[in-house]
């Protein structure tokens, strides 16, 4: 919808992708309400948002009904790291699928086209490797990762449902690891994680021996994959694949941000934690075809504003602000 002003809501929109997206869809020129409860943030990442005419913000929880009028949703409120997500379990759950079930509600009622931001975690600890978007995954669904991993397949169940009984203009994305400025310093995410201790001078925590692997996208790239898939053909629903096929073992991410930092406290190892999977790599060949999408930022250059921005807030912390 180039050119033309829609009314978009963001759910999840003061997270870290979201508050991207917001800020892209501002710039864009659209109206954007953002909707979050702040399970697993705050204003800090929509604070300069909240002047603008065409942002508005509402504290709500999902997994109650919204009634709104809208033209598009991008549904991304769901706690997204383990720490936050394994908090609440229950919660967790309720919001992948009553939030789901609301905000396909409120698409079948305003006609609005919605987009779910699920997860490359519906692969569970894949035995297909590099993942393509046809294979179904290796899911514990009674582990203590199964309230997000599962929460977002019946999400996704809910959205493919939803468009074959009720005809909804749905999208869904699975998002491989993303990183970027405005990430929460302490979500227990790796590269979050190895920056902030980096930071503060304490060693780098590696689970196992760091030989697992993970891909890792810049979050300007990712939310340029959502906006493309939002604005995809009619004919295109997903599931589509959006992530950073350059792939790098735990232990060479270590050492990119120790150079990066400028500071080597040293690496401490522990046992890997259940149903932590050994090997994440999208397949974007759908991305690219469909989309004319791929991801364009080196890790190298992403991890420069990452540092600097988490730099401000452990400074902050620092002095109890
Ligand atoms: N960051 C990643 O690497 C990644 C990878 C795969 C999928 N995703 C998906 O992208 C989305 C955004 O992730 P993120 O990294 O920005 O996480 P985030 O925790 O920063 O953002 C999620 C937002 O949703 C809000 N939220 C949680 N429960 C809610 C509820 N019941 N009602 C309203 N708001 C609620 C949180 O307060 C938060 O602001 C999530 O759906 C996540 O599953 C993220």
């Amino acid at each position: 919808m180039q050119g033309i002003r829609d009314r978009v809501l963001v759910t999840g929109g003061a997270g870290f992708i979201g508050s991207h997206l917001c800020d892209r869809l501002i710039e864009a020129g659209h109206e954007v309400i953002c909707v979050d409860n702040f399970y697993s943030s705050d204003k800090t990442n929509i604070q300069h948002l909240l002047g603008n005419p065409r942002f508005e913000l509402i504290r709500h929880d999902v997994t109650f009904p919204l009634y709104l009028e809208v033209d598009r949703i991008y549904h991304l409120a769901c706690p997204a790291s383990p720490i936050h997500y394994q908090r609440d379990p229950v919660q967790t759950t309720k919001t992948a699928v009553h939030g789901s079930i609301n905000m396909l509600g409120l698409a079948k009622r305003t006609g609005a086209r919605i987009l779910l931001a699920s997860t490359s975690e519906v692969y569970g600890d894949p035995t297909v490797h590099p993942q393509t978007e046809d294979y179904w995954g290796n899911v514990n669904p009674i582990g203590p990762r199964a309230c997000y991993d599962e929460g977002k397949r019946a999400a996704e169940t809910l959205f493919f449902d939803y468009r074959r009984q009720h005809q909804l203009d749905i999208k869904v994305v699975r998002i491989f690891n993303t990183y970027g400025p405005r990430m929460h310093p302490q979500d227990g995410r790796v590269v979050s994680n190895f920056i902030v201790s980096a930071l503060t001078g304490k060693p780098l925590t590696i689970y196992g021996d760091g030989s697992q692997t993970r891909s890792f996208c810049y979050v300007d790239d990712l939310v340029n994959g959502l906006m493309k898939m939002m604005e995809s053909g009619d004919d295109v629903q997903g599931p589509i694949n959006l992530g950073n096929p350059g792939e790098f073992t735990i232990a060479e991410l270590a050492r990119e941000v120790i150079a990066a930092v400028g500071e080597d406290p040293g690496i401490d190892y522990f046992p890997l934690p259940q149903d932590d999977p050994m090997q994440r790599q999208p397949d974007i060949t759908r991305a690219r075809e469909i989309l004319g999408w791929e991801p364009k930022v080196p890790l190298a250059d992403g991890l420069r504003p990452t540092i600097d921005q988490l730099r401000g807030r452990v400074a902050e912390a620092a002095q109890g602000r």
